[in-house]
């Protein structure tokens, strides 16, 4: 890279925040749509009497785009949405990264000096007064809560079809969901296969919501246990009888320390047959730099808003962790090509 480029990448990072928030404002106030309708383009005073926004408002949000490259003027003075401006648009990972980033991450970052050097997730506090996020999430505002939990569920749900092909290899009759959160998996598996139990484990706030959500289909209702329990308490239990033990998007909530010790948690009460399978993104399994770079930030999503010692992990990170804890990864599944996941499956070393 030339050294003028070079200089011009370092001034877009020490503007970055600017860019961000451009985005965001033309996306929430309409104008990116609005300039994406017109295909022939928009000059500025058009595009103020299409969204109602200021002549102002619109020249500074445009000029900031057109320099990042969302938009583009031509002679005329006309503006046009370029691919990235499409992007912002339409791509739906995009748009969930962005408002996650928004609603929940971004009063929050301003504190990532003081999460690093103290070791706590010190922007937490813009959100609320809690030890962890996850203590507060059904305590969210509505629009922090669809924003986390948007972004929860594009991460999952897009694997939950090709996921219970693969749990449901060895006919589990009884599955533990570790860290359930709504009840999505509790309702995909106990949907896919009629006989199936699921018990679920997690935090009082998410318990109480995933009993609402499946209170409410009959067809499963009956087949689905809840236990309150805190996965880090050091007298918690998880207690045996399971066929499959499935954390999914879990453990990446926890430190290398704590995933150890959950681990030898489940390994006290569990028989040698039951499999233990772990659904994660894995920074180092992906086939796309869009992937990781949404990966690391996620990183710092944790460091600095959730609990302050977590991240996204790389398989070999988690293989050592899950060795470590006494189980054998016997078969690493590689989701379809569009997915960014990986489910570990384990046992119990002999
Ligand atoms: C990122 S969500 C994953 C949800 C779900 N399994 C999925 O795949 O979408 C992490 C879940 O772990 C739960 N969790 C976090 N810390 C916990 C703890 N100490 N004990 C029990 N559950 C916890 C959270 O409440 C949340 O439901």
């Amino acid at each position: 890279m030339r050294a003028l480029d070079a200089l011009y990448e370092a001034h877009k990072i020490a503007f970055s925040p600017f860019v961000f928030e451009t985005a965001y404002t033309m996306l929430e106030l309409g104008v990116l749509e609005a300039i994406n309708e017109a295909k022939s383009g928009l000059i500025i005073e058009e595009i103020a009497a299409k969204t109602n926004v200021s002549e102002y408002g619109v020249r500074v949000l445009v000029e900031m785009a057109e320099s990042a490259e969302m938009v583009k003027s031509n002679e005329e003075g006309k503006y046009t949405v370029t691919k990235i401006g499409y992007f912002i648009l339409r791509d739906e990972m995009t748009k969930v990264n962005l408002y996650f980033t928004h609603e929940v991450c971004y009063n929050g970052l301003f504190y990532l000096k003081d999460s690093i050097v103290n070791g706590k997730a010190e922007g937490l506090k813009a959100l609320g007064n809690w030890k962890t996020i996850y203590e507060g999430l059904s305590q969210l505002t509505p629009d922090q809560k669809k924003a986390w939990f948007d972004f929860d569920h594009f991460y999952s749900d897009n694997s939950f079809d090709d996921a219970l092909k693969i749990i449901f290899q060895h006919q589990p009759k009884q599955i533990f969901d570790i860290g359930g959160n709504t009840g999505k998996w509790c309702i995909a598996s106990t949907k896919y296969n009629p006989d199936v139990r699921v018990k679920m484990f997690d935090l009082p706030g998410q318990i109480n919501v995933a009993k609402e959500n499946i209170g409410a289909i009959a067809e499963i209702k009956d087949r689905v246990e809840f236990q309150v329990t805190d996965m880090l308490d050091p007298n918690s239990e998880i207690p045996g009888g399971a066929d499959v033990y499935w954390m999914s998007q879990f453990l990446d909530c926890f430190s290398e320390q704590e995933i150890e010790a959950i681990l030898l948690k489940i390994k006290k009460n569990i028989s040698p047959e039951a499999r233990v399978y772990i659904m994660e993104t894995f920074i180092d399994n992906q086939r796309f730099p869009a992937a990781t770079h949404s990966l690391v930030a996620t990183s710092l999503y944790f460091t600095a808003l959730a609990n302050g010692n977590s991240k996204m992990y790389s398989s070999s990170a988690m293989k050592y962790i899950v060795d470590k804890a006494g189980f054998e990864c016997v078969t690493e599944h590689h989701l379809h090509e569009d997915s960014f996941h990986t489910i570990l499956e384990l046992r119990v070393k002999k």
